[in-house]
């Protein structure tokens, strides 16, 4: 896996966006239907453009008041943006929606260790508590949307590394995958909150999709098949993310067009830096 610089061969000022809105083949949840919930106060804080530089202003709204500041995609849920310039990222070996060119060995073939493994999970951890430590404190005040979701996942992984080390496993310290992406979302948290909500979208949605079935296979293949926490979520996962998917799209629906492709174009980032943390599993 570990896709990394991707080349997506489109240009323009909405490239992404019309990348992202071409038709989505047979994709399971093509017709997603997003239910809109009724308008609530919204604290918001929007990024704009002034004397060339970037000034948070704050701005109470609701979901109704947030009208899109420029043509061109609006009224299709941004989440099934995101979801679409992600899925190009993928190789056809991971996801049928896949485009990009293997390489890496398919997960079927990898041969995993547990020191690997324990690697990728003790730089996972770092990864989730830094991205749950930066919305429970919401520097930018709609971070707070995304408090207690139940996609949280530092409390499993303490839980799951404590079972490691009494099976008389040494837990690594987190390396330099883990380091330099938490360092890296704790620098785009201040200085750039629509490249993070990219990595936020992109770390939880994956997780609970290709980041379980490699769960299962590594399991299969070194763990005789023991379901660690970090795959267990209290109550229903396609809820959970569809709550979560709602929350970004009320949240996005006051991004001007070029915030929303902002986002997308980080994609390609938020693939580079999580496959550098499952790169542990199979090298
Ligand atoms: C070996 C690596 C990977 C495999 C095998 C894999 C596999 C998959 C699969 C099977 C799906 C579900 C496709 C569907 O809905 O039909 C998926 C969805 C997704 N993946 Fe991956 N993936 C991998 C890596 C990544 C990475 C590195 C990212 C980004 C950090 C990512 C982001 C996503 C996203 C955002 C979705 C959409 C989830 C949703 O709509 O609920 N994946 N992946």
């Amino acid at each position: 896996m570990a896709p990394a610089a991707a080349s997506l061969s489109v240009s323009g000022p909405h490239a992404l966006a019309r990348l992202a809105t071409s038709p989505l083949g047979s994709r399971k949840n093509a017709g997603l239907s997003v239910s809109v919930r009724a308008p609530q106060p919204v604290a918001l804080l929007a990024v704009v453009p002034r004397r060339g530089r970037r000034r948070m202003v704050a701005a109470a709204a609701t979901a109704a008041e947030m009208a899109p500041v420029a043509s061109g995609e609006e009224g299709k849920p941004f989440v099934e943006e995101m979801r679409a310039v992600a899925m190009r990222l993928h190789t056809k070996d991971q996801a049928k929606e896949g485009e990009k060119e293997p390489e890496a060995p398919p997960v079927a073939r990898w041969e995993p260790s547990v020191e690997g493994y324990l690697r990728f999970l003790v730089d996972s951890k770092l990864v989730f508590e830094t991205l749950e430590v930066i919305v429970d404190r919401a520097a930018v005040p709609w971070y707070a949307e995304f408090r207690n979701t139940g996609l949280e996942r530092t409390e499993q992984l303490k839980k799951d590394l404590e079972w490691f080390r009494q099976q008389g496993h040494t837990i690594p310290d987190s390396s330099a995958p883990g380091t330099t992406y938490a360092s890296y979302l704790e620098e785009l948290a201040e200085k750039d909150p629509q490249a993070f909500i990219c990595h936020f979208y992109n770390v939880y949605f994956a997780h609970s999709a290709g980041g379980r079935m490699i769960g299962k296979k590594v399991s299969e293949k070194i763990l005789n098949k023991k379901e660690l926490e970090f795959y267990k979520w209290e109550g229903n996962l396609s809820q959970l993310l569809q709550n979560v998917r709602n929350k970004l799209n009320q949240v996005a629906s006051s991004w001007s067009r070029g915030e929303k492709d902002h986002c997308l174009e980080e994609t390609e980032k938020s693939f580079k830096y999580s496959g550098g943390l499952l790169r542990h599993i199979f090298t």
